[in-house]
Parts: C-alpha cells; sequence; structure tokens
C-alpha cells in the first residue's frame, strides 16, 4: 500500500454521522484494501462529545471543535452530516475553499445552495460527493453521472419518500385515513415528529432539484417547483383510482423534451401495470427514461441510518480514489467539465399536458352529467372513462372521470366551471396520472 494514509474528518454524528463513523471502523480494513491505501476517521466533531462516546471512537478523534477538521491541512475529505442550510454551507465552502474534498447528505443544502457549491468545488479543483442526499443508499447520482452519461434522460419519475409511500401504501392496503396512518408511522418512527417536510412533498421537491441540475446541468429556483403533498388523498380516491386500473402515489416527475423541462412534485395516478405501482412500504424507485438505454428502474432503500451511510461511504471511497490517483475533482458536480449552466427556467406549469383523474361531487339530478361533459367540451376536455357510485335522492354523489390527455390550464378553467354549477356541493378533486 503506498505511504498515504486517507484522512476523513466527519462533522456531526447524528443518526446518518453515527452510521458512518461505525460503518468507516468496522470496515476500516476492506476499505483500505479496496482503496489500496488506509482510510482513517481521523476527526469526527459533534457538540454532544457523548455520542462520539457511545460510538466507542478512538481517543483523540472526538472533538466540539469543527475547526479541528476545517483547519487541519492532514484532513483530505470532509463528510457534512449535520443538515439544513446554515453553518452547513458555510463549513462546506470553508472546507472546499480549503482544498479538500467534501461529501454531503444535505439535500437543502445543494436544492439551495447547488450552483455556490459546485462553482466552489470547481474553482477550487476539488470533488463533492452527495450520493446520499436523493434516496438514501440508492445508487443514483453515481448512475446519472456516470453510467448513463452517453444519455440524454428525457423524463425522471420518482418515488422519493419513504414516509409518503408508506403511508399511501397503507391507506391503499387497509383502506385507512391520512390521520390514522400517519399517527401510526410516527408510532413506528418512519415518521418524523414533524412530518411537515415529507407529507407536503417539499422532502420530494428538493431531491427533484438536485435531479434535475444532473439530468440537464442546469439547476431550477427550489421554489419554482410545483408541489403538492398528499395530505388532501383520502381512501375514497384511492379505492375509484384502483377501480379505473391505477394507484396512486407520490411522484417527482421530470421531464425533457423539445428544450422545455418541466419538473413537478404531486400525488399521481400510476397504471397498475407499472412497475412504480408495485413500489410499496417505506421503498424508493426512479424510473428513468434515456435516448439510447430506454428504460431503468433503480430500487431500494431512501432512508434510514444503514443505508444512507452506505451511500456517503461510498462517496467517501470514490473521492479518496481520485486524491490517490491525483486528481481531486476528477468528476465535475453535475457530471459536466462545462461551466454549470446556471440557472433552469421550468415550463409552466399551466402548460403542462396529462390525463386527469377528477371526482366531483354532485346532486343526483337528470342533467348534470351533461353541465359538467359541457363544461369539459368547451375546453377542449375529452372524457376517457367515467362512472357514478351510489343513488341519493338528496346530498351529492361521487362522478368519477379520467379524461384524456388535457392541457392543465383549460383543466384548471373546466374546473372553475364546474365547482360554480349549483350542482356541485365541493371543490372537485383533481389527480394528474403519469
Ligand atoms: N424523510 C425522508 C423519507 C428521508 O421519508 O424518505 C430523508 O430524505
Amino acid at each position: 500500500m503506498p505511504d498515504k494514509v486517507v484522512k476523513v474528518g466527519l462533522i456531526g454524528l447524528g443518526t446518518v454521522g453515527g452510521g458512518v463513523a461505525q460503518l468507516l471502523l468496522e470496515k476500516q480494513e476492506v476499505l483500505s484494501q479496496r482503496l489500496g491505501a488506509p482510510l482513517l476517521l481521523a476527526k469526527a466533531v459533534d457538540l454532544d462529545l457523548a455520542r462520539g462516546r457511545a460510538l466507542g471512537l478512538p481517543e483523540g478523534v472526538c472533538t466540539a471543535d469543527v475547526n479541528a477538521v476545517l483547519d487541519d491541512p492532514a484532513i483530505d475529505i470532509v463528510v457534512e452530516l449535520i443538515g439544513g442550510l446554515e453553518p452547513a454551507r458555510a463549513f462546506v465552502l470553508r472546507a472546499l475553499t480549503a482544498g479538500k474534498q467534501v461529501a454531503t447528505a444535505n439535500k437543502a443544502l445543494l436544492a439551495k445552495h447547488g450552483v455556490e457549491i459546485f462553482a466552489a468545488a470547481r474553482e477550487h479543483g476539488v470533488g463533492v460527493g452527495f450520493e446520499a442526499s436523493v434516496a438514501g443508499g440508492i445508487p443514483l447520482i453515481r448512475s446519472l453521472r456516470g453510467g448513463l452519461a452517453a444519455n440524454r434522460i428525457t423524463r425522471v419519475l420518482g418515488i422519493l419518500n419513504g414516509t409518503c409511500n408508506y403511508i399511501l401504501s397503507r391507506m391503499t392496503s387497509e383502506g385507512a385515513e391520512f390521520g390514522e396512518v400517519l399517527r401510526a408511522a410516527q408510532d413506528l418512527g418512519y415518521a418524523e415528529a414533524d412530518p411537515t417536510m415529507d407529507i407536503a412533498g417539499h422532502d420530494t421537491a428538493h431531491k427533484l432539484a438536485i435531479v434535475a441540475a444532473l439530468v440537464t446541468g442546469s439547476q431550477p429556483e427550489l421554489e419554482a417547483i410545483p408541489v403538492e403533498g398528499i395530505t388532501g388523498v383520502t381512501p375514497l380516491d384511492i379505492r375509484f383510482a384502483r377501480e379505473f386500473g391505477y394507484r396512486i402515489k407520490l411522484l417527482a416527475h421530470l421531464r425533457n423534451d423539445n428544450g422545455a423541462v418541466e419538473a413537478r412534485v404531486h400525488p399521481a395516478l400510476v397504471p397498475q401495470d407499472h412497475v412504480l405501482a408495485s413500489v410499496e412500504g417505506s421503498f424508493n424507485a426512479i424510473h428513468i427514461t434515456g435516448d439510447w438505454v430506454d428504460e431503468v428502474l433503480l430500487y431500494g432503500r431512501g432512508a434510514g441510518r444503514r443505508p444512507t451511510a452506505s451511500a456517503v461511504v461510498g462517496d467517501v471511497v470514490d473521492l479518496a480514489r481520485d486524491i490517490l490517483a491525483g486528481c481531486p475533482g476528477r468528476v465535475p458536480g453535475l457530471g459536466r467539465a462545462v461551466a454549470d449552466g446556471g440557472r433552469l427556467e421550468l415550463a409552466p406549469i399551466n402548460q403542462a399536458i396529462c390525463q386527469y383523474y377528477f371526482r366531483v361531487m354532485a346532486l343526483d339530478q337528470p342533467g348534470v352529467l351533461a353541465a359538467v361533459a359541457r363544461a369539459l367540451g368547451e375546453h377542449n376536455i375529452s372524457i376517457e372513462a367515467v362512472t357514478q357510485k351510489g343513488r341519493q335522492s338528496a346530498g351529492p354523489v361521487p362522478v368519477v372521470m379520467i379524461t384524456h390527455e388535457a392541457r392543465e390550464s383549460d383543466v384548471a378553467a373546466a374546473l372553475a366551471k364546474i365547482n360554480a354549477l349549483p350542482v356541485v356541493a365541493e371543490p372537485t378533486v383533481v389527480i394528474r396520472r403519469i
């Protein structure tokens, strides 16, 4: 083995950071063999020193002082696992400026400040690994940067949030209400105490912003991605969707066609025979279409201590290999040697075209379906299938339909008319189909 010892400085010993420390220690020998040089966890920073003690880290490794990592010229690779925007951004930029390689799992940081971070890495000739930031243990980033580099990626559909997929799976299998399943998921530790980022779709949007940047070479403003979460999904719609042959999944959706890029996050009807329909529980999956490779599916655990630590340590090994080969920064952040393309303009969602599921709650009277169909026809929306459930002399009944392909702006105009009809009792439920 060469004389060089690759030294890692780890910032943050929480769930994932603790896993990374444990993995680096447990597999030190095999990792060093794979690398051809010793790989050493030299420093681990956490304000709570008890965490390092609980992990059994060697004497002298634990510190509460982040400068012990950032200012130490002997540290080659900084692993940032504290999450959040600040001080994570400042730590990452300091490490890059000091010529250190960086690995991070911080999706919020990259979704918001990726342009700045990748530019800093380029300027200082170092690499940034961020495999763990999207879909946990699934090797998605290196697939997009490397294995699929020959392709123009035209479409990505992702189940990128395990909490939401777990909730929707149980609502589907048990017919249970959203709130009931969410509480069960929290009791089991699947969902965070404050699950807002997950269930409102923002966690998925962060991940989609990173995927969009890898696919196009430019990063969208996070705020420009339309996001709908799963709080409005009901067992009723799950049941009707199933009767039409669909499952409801929270999807990250990216389309990269004819120079226009669409990116959005929302619950979607997935045909039961599509591979994503059978992704159940807390698993993640990403369905990628490339112009030469055709379709690729990546599937696995998108969260959790061990799968996420596995992805982080994979990055550490890659970054260490580049150091040993004398070419840190060999792989550019977004996989393009030309300067990253700055901000990505997304196509406006009102121009998007897809099929739709509507549930109109209407009084069961003659002429109601005709009035709904007229409003749709006036906006060029044609119906593929329709069903009315039940019969009531008083109170509304669900009239459920799937449209042919329609433009989002036409759908909004038609629904404004439909919802204003005196026979329509509540706002129509709308779910897009993939
Ligand atoms: N909270 C995320 C999920 C994992 O439920 O998938 C971290 O990104």
